[in-house]
């Protein structure tokens, strides 16, 4: 379904929701609800629509446009971000409007040729840089790498609406267009699952350009995905700068782990227990059975991150080296990290793991916290002591 909605006189909102695709930015995260694209149209002298949809909604997406402004023609395209989630429809939309102007970032003129596939006249917009359409002005703040390096925001200067793309996204894929019309906790929570998977890896990046544009009103944040931001726009920046600088960390231990036999499973329960008996927020997950979306965003008011499994064929279980995968991919500051796990005939594994969390950026401790096939009374020591060691060390962060 494509809903529009009408913002304030002059700007409208489109809402795709795509609710049979409940895999957001391929494979990377699972939603619960389904996908949601955001577009915007401007009315001035001249018409301006902002970002398209996914291209599976290109005629309903030309049908609600026209709803808006019948015969009229629309002067310009702003693409905020190449990626297809909202270019896929562009060229769809250009063959009506082939007259239109088509603006983007100055760092999309590298890529640009190979996402579309004609060469169209763009025009290439440099940061802070403005364009009148009638009575209101355009400003583009580039983002580059928050997270493709095209990434940018465009500011409709007297109406102070910030259409922000991909920042400031959630993953409400629901009917209702306005943050007031949602449970705000709920909001917040759909909102970090968003950040901790698609822009926790540009953490710097993101916390630079929220001090550049701390000083910019808004009455309106636009984004290309889930809710837009009216009532509480300072509740989803303050988490921005929070999620951004790492200032929400909590005395928490995420251990994930997965296992063949059951004793990696005994060993995670083992160190599980001994550390909540401690006072720390233990978390647990399995790597083949819990969504790796919401472990990510588990991860990112976490302390330490302990990594389980058996070994298989002289490797660790193949859902875990994904899950590990994600965590390199999120470059996690400030994390201490421990593999463990049992193994029959060899515990080479825990080497790969270690490594691993070493090439995330996660300081390990303890490489060697294994047991061979089963956990005896011995073991069940040993994970006590090696509880101990880490419990000492994350209370000194
Ligand atoms: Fe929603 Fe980076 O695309």
């Amino acid at each position: 379904m494509l809903q529009t909605k009408q913002i304030k006189e002059n700007v409208y909102a489109f809402k795709a929701i795509n609710y049979n695709d409940l895999s957001f930015h391929g494979p990377v995260i699972t939603t619960e609800e389904g996908s949601c694209y955001n577009a915007y149209l401007i009315i001035d002298e001249q018409i301006t629509l902002i970002d398209t949809v996914d291209e599976k909604f290109s005629d309903e997406f030309i049908r609600r446009i026209k709803k808006v402004i019948g015969n009229k023609k629309i002067d310009n395209i702003i693409l905020n971000h190449l990626e297809y989630d909202h270019s896929s429809s562009y060229e769809y939309i250009k063959t009506f409007y082939p007259e239109a102007k088509t603006y983007c970032s100055s760092k999309s003129d590298k890529v640009i040729a190979k996402i579309f596939s004609k060469n169209y006249d763009y025009i290439f917009v440099e940061d802070l840089s403005e364009i009148s359409i009638g009575k209101y002005t355009l400003k583009f703040i580039l983002t580059p790498f928050i997270h493709w390096p095209d990434n940018m925001m465009t500011y409709l200067i007297e109406e102070k609406i910030l259409f922000s793309n991909d920042a400031f996204g959630s993953l409400i894929a629901q009917n209702k267009f306005f943050d007031y019309e949602y449970d705000l906790h709920e909001l917040i929570k759909s909102s970090k699952i968003y950040y901790a998977n698609i822009l926790t890896g540009c953490n710097n990046l993101v916390s630079k350009k929220l001090k550049e544009i701390a000083d910019i009103e808004f009455d309106y944040v636009c984004p290309s995905h889930g809710v837009i931001w009216h009532k509480n726009i300072n509740d989803i920046l303050t988490s921005y700068i929070n999620w951004s600088n790492c200032l929400d960390v909590k005395n928490k231990i995420v251990i994930i782990y997965d296992t063949v036999w059951g004793t990696t499973e005994t060993m995670a329960q083992e160190m599980a227990t001994n550390l909540g008996e401690k006072g720390f927020e233990v978390r647990i997950f399995v790597a083949s059975k819990h969504n790796p979306s919401m472990i990510m965003t588990e991860l990112l008011d976490a302390k330490a991150i302990l990594i389980g499994s058996s070994n298989l064929n002289n490797a660790m279980v193949s859902t875990v080296a994904d899950i590990l995968e994600r965590i390199y991919g999120l470059k996690l500051k400030g994390k201490v990290g421990m593999a463990f796990g049992a193994y029959g005939w060899s515990g080479v594994h825990l080497k790969r793991i270690n490594a691993r969390l070493e090439e995330a950026n996660i300081r390990t401790i303890h490489p060697d916290v294994y047991t061979n096939f089963n956990v005896d009374d011995g073991m069940v020591k040993f994970i006590e002591q090696v509880s101990d060691q880490l419990a000492e060390e994350l209370n000194k962060l």
